[in-house]
């Protein structure tokens, strides 16, 4: 019965509108990387709704980014926030599907590898509505990472595949996808630095405010499941952050995401003072920060691209990449967890000219996603 519902009011739609836009959104960098996107569809006066999961729900994660990148109110808010993988992945399929019933969409958007993106790309395929998986073929080959399940089996229902890069679309190819599915348009997150990163130089105070000066600081962020939710990694983190500090007379800078600072308590682990851990901030701060550093140490996707565009070297507190491109530029080391290692990527990386190509596009990747979704 619900797929004969959805028929008759997709065939409704497409009469009356060939191109009914879901853009389904839930935690920080799917709200910055999907801002491109929700931009050209309001430049196009196209017929679109957002649906927002709230995975993520604490003002710093949610709210301002929203306020700062003038996006519009989310038509539907889900109101998931925490809890177990399958707990509210289960949720948000439930509200999704009913949700895409109500609205008869022609075609749903998901961004990136979270478990919002598992759920809404589920729910649409499974009452034949196409999905478009921005940020495809992304792999770690890691499949202890919740994101990398969530990125094969989206990467595997969608329709529309669209790849940051040449690589993202080789691997995609090496799994067998068609490759008339698959389109190269860049990472929307290009698209949103370079929306954002003058009015960014133009408003941020966050230098004065925590009295830093350019290239006088380490630039920090953690929040892996992986890393936080191990007690002898993330020990070895904060070790590892300590020496790089007293190595570079630099203090960290780690704004800091409340998986983060949970895990820290849970595990008693105490920081010592030249470890500031802030609040996160917003996305314009963020970017001033991440120019400014004299170093990036992250374990985050995003930020790893941003370093990498921006031109800051980075090293990247996990064993493996699923952006080996910034890698291959001579941008960033898979430096691990471990100490040691830490302190030999960051003076290797350091070595480098702060000048590499950036692979992930021109900053027009939400224009050619919006063009090939309208033109089909
Ligand atoms: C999620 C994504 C991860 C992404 C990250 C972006 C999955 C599997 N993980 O990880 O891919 O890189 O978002 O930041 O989808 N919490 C708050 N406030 C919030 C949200 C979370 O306090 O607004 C705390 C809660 O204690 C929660 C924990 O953070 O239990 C983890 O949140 P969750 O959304 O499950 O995963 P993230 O680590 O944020
Ligand atoms: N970011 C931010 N404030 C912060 C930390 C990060 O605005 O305090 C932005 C950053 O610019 C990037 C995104 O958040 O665009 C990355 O999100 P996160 O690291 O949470 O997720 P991931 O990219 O690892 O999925």
């Amino acid at each position: 019965m619900y797929m004969e519902i959805t028929s008759n009011k997709m065939k409704k739609n497409l009469k009356n509108n060939p191109h009914r836009i879901a853009l389904i959104i839930g935690t920080r960098p799917e709200i910055i990387k999907m801002s491109p996107i929700i931009r050209e569809c309001v430049k196009r006066g196209l017929d679109y709704f957002i649906i927002h999961s709230n995975q993520h729900y604490s003002e710093k994660l949610d709210t301002i980014f929203f306020n700062e990148l003038n996006l519009p109110k989310p038509k539907y808010n889900l109101e998931i926030g925490s809890g177990r993988h399958g707990e509210i992945t289960g949720k948000m399929l439930i509200k999704i599907e009913d949700i895409l019933l109500k609205e008869g969409p022609n075609i749903v958007l998901v961004q990136g590898d979270t478990n919002t993106v598992l759920s809404g790309g589920l729910a649409a395929k499974k009452l034949n509505i196409p999905v478009g998986h921005i940020e495809a073929g992304l792999r770690s080959n890691d499949q202890t990472m919740p994101e990398e399940i969530n990125r094969i089996v989206v990467d595997h229902l969608a329709t529309f595949l669209f790849c940051p890069t040449p690589l993202t679309q080789k691997n995609l190819l090496k799994e067998n996808l068609s490759k008339s599915s698959v389109y190269i348009t860049g990472n929307t997150v290009v698209d949103a630095l370079f929306q954002n990163f003058k009015i960014a130089e133009k408003k941020s105070l966050i230098l004065s405010t925590l009295e830093i000066k350019p290239l006088k600081y380490i630039l920090t962020t953690v929040h892996r499941q992986e890393n936080v939710d191990n007690k002898k990694k993330l020990v070895s983190i904060v070790n590892g952050l300590e020496k790089l500090s007293l190595k570079l007379r630099l203090p960290v800078i780690l704004p800091s995401h409340p998986r983060f600072i949970k895990m820290l308590q849970q595990f008693s682990i105490k920081t010592g003072p030249d470890i500031k851990l802030i609040d996160p901030v917003g996305y314009l701060d963020f970017l001033i920060l991440e120019k400014n550093a004299r170093i990036i140490a992250t374990d985050s996707g995003g930020v790893q691209e941003e370093a990498c565009v921006l031109g800051t070297p980075c090293i990247t507190l996990r064993e493996n990449t699923e952006r080996p491109e910034t890698v291959t530029v001579g941008a960033n080391l898979v430096a691990g967890t471990n100490v040691q290692s830490i302190l030999k990527s960051a003076n290797k990386i350091l070595k480098n000219k702060r000048k590499w190509k950036n692979p992930f596009g021109k900053g027009d990747a939400a224009k050619k996603i919006i063009d090939i979704v309208t033109k089909k």
